[in-house]
């Protein structure tokens, strides 16, 4: 009897101890992709200074950046916030005290919208840089002058922090990858001319983050603020919106109430996406009601 005990003793005990090497090497892992250095070489955009041109980079701010770094740009404190996970302020974009601009060079700048690495090359926790990473040299250059004209903040934000046990799940890949290992650094997508068509439509919703949250085939699933429990509508013609007009897209978007009277929650940014023009709110119908009649996903 004794042995059998023994024996059971020795197998239990290893499978703990195989359990702990496994949490300590996937702790290892997820530590390490988050403390990569990217070396990334400069794109070498051409910053504009002409009235247009700014006024172009105040409207892609406007409308794609204010939600999660405020109103002012000075950056939100407690923009993720879970005691399980961790904890992640937004950056205040400002020259303010506390601010990056005074510190980042338009080149830095560049590489953490378009590639999601900070001044020091390491993986920044902005999950909108897979829809950032899209903007071509002209909106992206539009972008960086603006933000270099903005009244300076004086708001401190805090270190970011991941707890242990958020490395060992980013590790084990529950959190899929880091905006930087998601987006391809080397090629650079199409930039198709402004204009009322589906191809610069296309672009509006990737550089717009709406397939962050609407999926990659943006036909819904989960939302990705895994503290969230909701799933995200479908807008490809799979879903409500194959009923709806032009008209009624513009609408939605402009008071955040759908045809069907329904009022969208704070979990859709509409009051930012309703600064988009006509014309750009016409551009990214006609894109979402040319692709495929896909299915509800609801990421089961
Ligand atoms: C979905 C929310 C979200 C959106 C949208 C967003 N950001 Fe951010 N951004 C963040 C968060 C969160 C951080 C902090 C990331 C970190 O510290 O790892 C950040 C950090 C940054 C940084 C600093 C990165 C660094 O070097 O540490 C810059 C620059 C930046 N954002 C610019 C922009 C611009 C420009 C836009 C609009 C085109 C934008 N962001 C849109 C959430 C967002
Ligand atoms: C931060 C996440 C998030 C982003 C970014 C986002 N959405 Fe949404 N969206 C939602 C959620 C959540 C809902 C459902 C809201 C509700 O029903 O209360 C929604 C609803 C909608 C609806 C209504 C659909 C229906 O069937 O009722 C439309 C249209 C829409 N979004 C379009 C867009 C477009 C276009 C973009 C990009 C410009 C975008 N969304 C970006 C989260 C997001």
């Amino acid at each position: 009897m004794k042995k059998v005990f023994k024996w059971i003793g020795i197998v239990l005990g290893s499978l703990i101890g195989l359990l702990l090497v496994t949490v300590a090497v996937l702790y290892f892992m997820g530590s390490a992709r988050l403390n990569k250095t990217y070396d990334i070489p400069p794109d070498n955009i051409a910053i504009p200074t002409d009235a247009a041109s700014l006024e172009l980079g105040k409207h892609r701010v406007e409308t794609m950046c204010l939600g999660c770094h405020t109103e002012d740009l000075g950056g939100m404190v407690g923009w993720f916030v879970s005691e399980q996970i961790g904890y992640v302020d937004s950056s205040n974009l400002t020259s303010g005290e506390g601010g990056i601009a005074s510190t980042y060079t338009d080149e830095d700048f560049v590489r953490a919208i378009r590639h999601g690495v900070n001044k020091e090359g390491k993986p920044t926790f902005m999950i909108a840089v897979t829809a950032t990473y899209h903007i071509n040299d002209r909106d992206l250059g539009a972008i960086i002058a603006y933000l270099r004209t903005v009244p300076p903040v004086d708001r401190q934000t805090k270190p970011k922090y991941f707890s242990p046990f958020a490395k060992v799940l980013l590790a084990a890949g529950a959190f899929g990858q880091l905006p930087a290992e998601a987006v391809d650094h080397t090629t650079r997508p199409p930039a198709p001319e402004p204009g009322v068509t589906v191809e610069f439509g296309k672009y509006l919703i990737d550089i717009n983050d709406c397939r962050v949250c609407h999926g990659a085939e943006l036909n819904g699933g989960p939302f990705p603020d895994p503290t969230i429990q909701l799933i995200t509508p479908n807008l490809t013609p799979g879903g409500e919106l194959s009923a709806w007009s032009e008209e009624d897209f513009i609408q939605t978007l402009r008071t955040g109430v759908t045809p069907g009277g329904h009022q969208l929650s704070e979990y859709m940014p509409w009051q930012e996406k309703s600064r988009l023009t006509d014309d750009e709110l016409k551009a990214m119908y006609l894109y979402l009601q040319s692709l495929p009649k896909l299915e509800q996903a609801t990421g089961q």
